[in-house]
């Protein structure tokens, strides 16, 4: 074989090499069945938060999913933030737009609240929330009917990070393996550095121990909540 040649296959083997892989072999959005694996959900107050660029990169490498209770006014301050969150395969909840306590709030401002939080992700990511979070995680009857009119379940927490009042990135690390549980779903804050700083080894130490991390509608689906539910069910709630 002359050398011109030999150089032209070698030439030939680096671009089939370098060529992008073609779109039917392209990996399918890995489909988590809840029932058959270890699942659990982070979820994210408040935000978008200032670290949520970060964060949303430390998901984006570990393939991670989360859901984010977002809060309107800072949807409408920081839109890019919630466009990635949704183009990344994240679920977008709905936090109020100004986190008042829905439970002391009147019904024409819950309903704004929450229409105004709807409108503001729906303009940032062209995708309208389905699962609504009040804030502070406070409900009763009336703001169940009106969840039920917006055809949202509510969505609490099994249990919480702590973050926002530990700020410290081992304390919050140890408090989420602590409370992390099959099918959880943990309350935590993308506006606390300390938990954006923890999450790379927080993320490698769940899925070390087996935790599929997916969204809050992948944990649910076996729940079949209807539109103004609550999920999971206070004490002291009354039907
Ligand atoms: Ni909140």
């Amino acid at each position: 074989m002359s050398r011109q040649i030999s150089s032209l296959l070698a030439i030939a083997a680096v671009c089939v090499t370098l060529a992008p892989a073609p779109a039917f072999a392209a990996p399918k959005k890995e489909a988590v069945d809840c029932a058959q694996v270890k699942c659990l959900a982070l979820t994210f107050d408040d935000g978008p938060g200032k670290y949520a660029g970060t964060l949303l990169d430390t998901l984006k490498k570990h393939n991670a999913k989360a859901t984010f209770f977002l809060e309107g006014q800072y949807v409408k301050s920081r839109p890019a933030y919630v466009k990635r969150m949704a183009a990344e395969g994240h679920e977008l909840g709905n936090h109020s737009y100004s986190h008042p306590d829905f439970t002391k709030s009147g019904p024409a401002t819950i309903k704004s609240e929450i229409q105004k939080t709807q409108d503001e992700v729906k303009k940032a990511a062209g995708v309208v929330p389905k699962l609504l979070r009040p804030p502070y995680g406070m409900a009763d009857m009336k703001v169940a009917d009106i969840a039920a009119q917006f055809d949202m379940p509510m969505i609490l927490w099994t249990a919480g990070s702590k973050d926002w009042s530990s700020k410290n990135v081992e304390a919050i690390q140890k408090q989420t393996l602590a409370v992390a549980q099959q099918n959880g779903i943990i309350l935590m804050h993308d506006w606390v550095k300390q938990t954006v700083d923890g999450m790379p080894s927080l993320i490698k130490t769940l899925q070390n121990k087996g935790y599929h991390l997916v969204t809050v509608s992948d944990i649910i689906k076996s729940e079949n909540l209807e539109p103004g539910d609550i999920f999971p069910v206070p004490e002291g709630w009354e039907n």
